[in-house]
């Protein structure tokens, strides 16, 4: 059993599809009580009744929902121990000089203001006197540049970055860290897995459940001497330059023509 999660609570934002539901299913298997969110109240009902826990529906983008995030998780467990920042955008994509400075905002409100917003009042409830463990849901793309995914990279480097600041600010009561995944077989990512096989260095694209366990494993006591870290979970994405075969995710991006951004 993984010390530090049985009996403890945890608030996983964008938990009913995809990496963010793993997070909270494996939480939840280890005895942790959950609290989820996403912006769909249908589907939030139908992943809090999985669980056997509770949800609240809303965009993290919203300042009010966040704080009522933390306060329900609060409210109804007593407690916050493990926070998730997993809910996010890849919009806007496309090229920088085309883009929608209302747009670009978006991303920076939902993939790095609405984590720190999560994490203060987490801090101000109940981290700062009793403690506690963030993970930030990052990803390996935000180590370099990409073609069409210039909002969604600087974002998501901005938020690692904020990552490093806030566990030098929270030590040692609260641990921060962050969760860097390659490509995953989830919603978000379809547009560029469903084109036909990626070759890897480990053989395979993502699942959920790969991610999720990075995520739990750095949320537990397991990696209590661990903060400020990223943990690349990649299937060997960044060393792909010295394995033989191509890589095919930048070809998919560059010819990707989104949906107009509702
Ligand atoms: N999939 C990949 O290849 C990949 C690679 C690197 C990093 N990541 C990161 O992994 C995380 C999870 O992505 P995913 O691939 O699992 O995406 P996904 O399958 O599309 O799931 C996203 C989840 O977040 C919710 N959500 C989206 N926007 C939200 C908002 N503004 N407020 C609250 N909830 C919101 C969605 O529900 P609603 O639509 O109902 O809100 C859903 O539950 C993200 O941080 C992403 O950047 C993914």
């Amino acid at each position: 059993m993984t010390p530090g999660l049985h009996g403890r609570a945890a608030l996983v934002t964008g938990a009913t599809r995809g990496i963010g539901a793993a997070v909270a299913r494996q939480l939840a298997d280890a005895g942790v009580r959950v609290c989820v969110t996403a912006r769909d109240a249908a589907e939030v009902r139908r992943t809090a009744e999985q669980l056997g826990g509770i949800g609240l529906a809303g965009s993290v983008a919203d300042p009010e929902h966040a704080r009522a995030a933390v306060d329900l998780t609060l409210g109804e467990f007593g407690r916050i121990d493990i926070l998730v920042n997993n809910a996010a955008t890849n919009q806007p994509f496309g090229p920088l000089m085309e883009m929608d400075p209302q747009a670009w905002r978006e991303a920076f409100t939902v993939n790095v203001e609405a984590p720190l917003r999560l994490v203060q009042a987490a801090w101000r409830g109940w981290m700062r006197e009793h403690g506690g463990s963030v993970v930030n849901v990052c990803t390996e793309g935000a180590g370099h540049v990409g073609p069409n995914v210039g909002a969604y990279g600087t974002s998501k480097a901005a938020l690692l970055h904020l990552t490093g600041q806030l566990a030098g600010e929270l030590a040692p009561r609260v641990r921060v860290n962050a969760v860097s995944p390659g490509l995953v077989r989830t919603e978000m990512a379809r547009f560029v897995w469903e084109k036909g096989p990626v070759d890897l260095p480990l053989g395979r694209i993502g699942e959920p459940e790969d991610i999720a366990r990075a995520v739990v494993w750095l949320a537990s006591d397991a990696a209590e001497w661990i903060t400020g870290a990223d943990l690349l979970v990649d299937g060997g994405t960044r060393v792909q330059a010295a394995h033989p075969g191509g890589y095919a995710v930048h070809d998919r991006l560059r010819s990707y023509a989104p949906p107009p951004h509702s």
